[in-house]
């Protein structure tokens, strides 16, 4: 059996990778995602092809819930974490911790949860740890005393910068568990038609889907990125996928500098649930 875990695995680019991984029998799936009916229904579908899938709910923005999620549920241990929970904010919010909500969930749920399972010796050596992040990481900086924008908040600045968070993670964290063979890529799906932005209010809604008209590639090519790098098992650690390929990413994501002081700072914030 090859254990795989989806967060963000209950709409859009999770739970399509995981109806197309329900077809080999020899995957067990656990989606996550914070809200029970959708991860229920979303399971339904899953369960037209396998038996061996499942939904846990956790609130991702929350370490809280994330340090429970992982102690209190009898995890197998993983072949496959991938980390692709994530949202946009265009107005501020906070996490359950009153940590800027963009912040919380896009970067530091990826963090805390992946350090938690490797703590407990949950991702088997050999394993694959995939990040979602995103092109719209270009363009932006870091200001490590202020990580959660605290003065001048803009939504989708927030965003792009928590992407910017995720391939630096990606870049440590290869580097961390090299000798353990866990490798760890990330990669930018494309813009792709899906229910992100749905939480924000209703015209901003509005606005993500008339721009998802534009451009915008379907469900299954949104995948695809997310797929390969599952189905070929490839030999690489530390690199940002697009469209198949490995792919250039901003001067700021490639600093290990950069790398190490995002490190340092976000385990200073979660020190207390790991
Ligand atoms: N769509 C694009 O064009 C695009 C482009 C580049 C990158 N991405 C990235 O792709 C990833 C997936 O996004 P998507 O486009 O597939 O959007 P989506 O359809 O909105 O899916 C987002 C997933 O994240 C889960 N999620 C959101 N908040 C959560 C929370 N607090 N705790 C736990 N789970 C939570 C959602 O489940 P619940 O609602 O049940 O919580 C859902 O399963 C994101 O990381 C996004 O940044 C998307």
């Amino acid at each position: 059996m090859k254990n795989i875990l989806i967060t963000g695995g209950t709409s859009g680019i999770g739970l399509n990778a995981a109806k197309r991984l329900s077809r080999d029998p020899k995957n067990n799936l656990i989606i996550v995602g914070s809200k029970n009916s959708k991860g229920n229904l979303a399971l339904k579908e899953l369960q037209i092809n396998s038996k061996n899938a499942s939904f846990l709910k956790c609130d991702l923005s929350s370490l809280n819930e994330i340090k429970e999620f992982v102690t209190i549920n009898k995890l197998p241990k993983l072949d496959v974490l991938i980390n692709n929970a994530g949202a946009v904010f265009f107005k501020k919010k906070f996490s359950k911790e009153n940590i800027e909500k963009t912040f919380a969930l896009n970067h530091l749920g990826y963090f805390l949860l992946t350090n938690l399972l490797i703590k407990q010796n949950l991702i088997k050596k050999g394993g694959e740890i995939i990040n979602v992040a995103s092109g719209a990481h270009w363009g932006v900086e870091l200001n490590f005393k202020d990580l959660q924008m605290k003065s001048n908040y803009n939504g989708w600045i927030a965003y792009k910068k928590s992407k910017l968070c995720n391939i630096l993670f990606t870049k440590k964290l290869s580097q961390l568990l090299k000798k353990q063979n866990i490798s760890v890529n990330c990669l930018h799906p494309g813009f792709v038609e899906t229910q992100f932005g749905s939480n924000n209010n209703c015209f901003i809604s509005l606005g993500i889907k008339i721009a998802m008209r534009f451009g915008v590639i379907n469900i299954d090519k949104g995948t695809q990125t997310l797929l390969y790098l599952l189905e070929r098992n490839l030999q690489v650690t530390g690199e940002y996928f697009y469209k198949n390929k490995i792919s250039p990413s901003s001067n700021f994501s490639l600093s290990k500098i950069n790398a190490d002081k995002l490190w340092d700072e976000s385990l200073k914030i979660v020190s207390d649930y790991l």
